[in-house]
């Protein structure tokens, strides 16, 4: 698999990046509401030093107008700041969801176990955090400065007790990071896993109920939900200390600059409003790192998603080819195929190498985990070879632009699922714009017409609706026009009648026989002997590698030879 810069992690990094953009003006915005926010500390001054010893009603209207001018100002901005933050949100979503949602789809298809939900979860924490309260009060922090130097231009030694004060302020908001970021980032972890625990049971509900098994799956789960719990608390816990500690600080130092200020107050070297100007300011310099320490989780949850999904774009698999390549016959050629799941060294297949001529119908036979599936991801390029190429038409099918490749492909994979819809938007392939005669073609040729007419409502039937569900048998069948719908050049069948009765069997095999006459390649997996009357060549696939491959009678009658036949019907048939 290549993982250099791929296109989708380039995107995140450019939506980042807008972000950023988004972000400078934000500073801006920020720099000039917190001069907006001086106007109550220089009305408290003037009020205190010039009205009460003037008298002047005059002047304490005026003042009292600007400073109202100034707080009207300050409310549009921060308005405008956050109506700023929640486009921007809205902006991210929008341009990265499908993204994830995409990349999570690719993935699993290679790896079931990481699933499209977290990709977008991660996404939700950072936008969160980007458009939240956190970030503001980081944005607003730089200019504390102002306030601080208006500190010291009220008295140096007031100037001196609130950078103490904020230092002391910012080395407990490290000191807050460093102790809650472990716990808080494995408490995620653990989430994560506890939820994924629950899809995974959810998903087999069936045999939790049938066989008892409720309890030992909960215990299980509440392993991990737990682990999950206790850290949290144990993050929330040494943050609420540090918040603490904060506001204390932070009032303290409030209190100390107030002192310090009247203590010169009565040395006649500061005037009352300037001693309570300075309260106010000192406020207002250290409340970012307040709201900074309380906010800071999301912060922590936010950059840990942030590594995740890089991470996973990092690693997702790409496609090469983005161009259209033209209608293809249908002739199939493995090169020296090798393949190892992700994450794995030894191969599940090795040196594969068969050629197929369009139209040719090929049964893959073999025992269980001998490699079929794997052949027909490969072949169908859900999976990319680790070496050695799977061609159709002498294109590598793996690096063909997907729309494109469907458009001549169906596949009808070993586990069938159908989507919540009607039947006809699953024959579609969810395809809206498909017509009705372009379905009923394909369930004609699935032989499913009959079966569907039979269902409450025909095509319109909705699965997963009213408690409508189909059984394996019947999702078989639909799956298998979903395969034929828009005349596809290839079929993949894996496993086709591993729940059909015989009425299904029959119905299977006219549609390779009417595929055939349509010229469609297909390759038919299937442990009944019986497909064998329908298939020109046949695929013999042991512990990964091809035992034989050739003419359908050829290779039977070594299997004859060899004895595997008998053998392999007693097993299977
Ligand atoms: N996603 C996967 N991750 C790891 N191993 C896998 C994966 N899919 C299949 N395998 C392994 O590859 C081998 C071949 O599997 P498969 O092609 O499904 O066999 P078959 O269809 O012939 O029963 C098996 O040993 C199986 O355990
Ligand atoms: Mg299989």
């Amino acid at each position: 698999m290549k993982v250099n810069q791929n296109e989708k992690l380039l995107s995140l990094k450019k939506a980042l990046n807008a972000c950023k953009k988004a972000f400078y003006y934000s500073l801006l915005f920020s720099f000039i509401s917190n001069l907006m926010m001086l106007a109550i500390p220089i009305y408290s001054l003037q009020v205190l030093d010039r009205v009460i010893s003037s008298a002047s009603i005059e002047t304490l209207v005026m003042l009292t107008l600007v400073a109202f001018l100034a707080l009207t100002c300050l409310s549009l901005i921060q308005g405008v700041r956050s109506f700023v933050m929640i486009k921007l949100g809205s902006w991210l979503d929008k341009r990265m969801s499908p993204v994830l949602f995409a990349h999570g789809i690719a993935n699993s298809a290679y790896k079931r176990t990481i699933s499209s939900g977290q990709h977008l979860q991660d996404m939700a924490s950072i936008k969160n955090f980007i458009t939240g309260q956190a970030m503001s009060s980081l944005l607003d922090a730089p200019w504390s400065m102002i306030f601080i130097i208006f500190l010291f231009f009220i008295h140096p030694a007031i100037g001196i007790v609130s950078i103490i004060g904020g230092v002391f302020l910012f080395i407990i908001a490290i000191m807050n990071e460093f102790s809650t970021k472990s716990a808080i980032e494995s408490a995620g972890e653990h989430s994560i896993k506890s939820s994924s625990y629950a899809d995974t049971a959810a998903r087999n509900a069936e045999a939790i109920e049938a066989m008892g098994m409720l309890e030992n799956v909960t215990k299980i789960w509440q392993e991990s939900n737990t682990k999950s719990m206790i850290l949290q608390e144990h993050a929330g816990r040494k943050s609420a200390i540090y918040s603490s500690i904060t506001r204390f600080f932070r009032l303290a130092v409030q209190v100390g600059v107030t002192g310090v200020g009247a203590y010169y107050v009565l040395q006649a070297q500061m005037s009352v409003g300037a001693m309570i100007a300075a309260g106010i300011l000192v406020g207002r310099a250290l409340a970012p790192f307040e709201t900074a320490i309380g906010s800071w989780k999301g912060f922590i949850s936010a950059r840990k998603s942030l590594k995740r999904l890089t991470q996973s774009l990092e690693h997702s698999p790409v496609r090469a080819s983005s161009i259209e390549l033209p209608e293809p016959k249908g002739n199939i050629s493995f090169e020296n195929v090798y393949f190892a799941p992700m994450g794995t060294k030894k191969p599940t297949i090795s040196a594969v190498n068969f050629k197929l001529n369009a139209g040719d119908v090929l049964a893959v036979i073999g025992p269980s985990a001998a490699g079929k599936s794997t052949i027909a991801k490969l072949l169908t390029g859900v999976w990319q070879p680790a070496s050695g190429n799977v061609r159709m038409d002498g294109a590598d099918v793996y690096n063909w632009r997907r729309d494109n490749f469907g458009k001549y492909v169906g596949y009808l994979p070993q586990d069938v699922e159908l989507f919540a819809g009607t039947i006809k938007d699953n024959i579609s392939r969810m395809n809206s714009d498909a017509t009705d005669e372009e379905v009923i073609e394909a369930a004609q040729l699935a032989n499913v017409h009959e079966l569907i007419l039979r269902l409450p409502e025909d095509y319109k039937t909705n699965i997963g609706l009213d408690g409508m569900t189909l059984s394996a048998g019947q999702r078989q069948r639909i799956g298998l026009a979903r395969a034929y719908f828009g005349n596809p050049k290839l079929v993949v069948l894996d496993e086709p009648n591993s729940s059909l009765d015989n009425e299904g069997d029959m119905a299977l095999m006219r549609a390779i026989q009417n595929g055939k006459k349509r010229n469609i390649t297909t390759v038919i997996i299937s442990h009944r002997p019986a497909i064998l009357q329908v298939a020109d060549k046949v695929l013999l696939m042991s512990e990964g590698k091809i035992a034989d491959f050739g003419d359908r009678d050829t290779v039977i009658n070594n299997m004859r030879e060899k004895g595997v036949l008998p053998k392999l019907k007693a097993v299977q048939g």
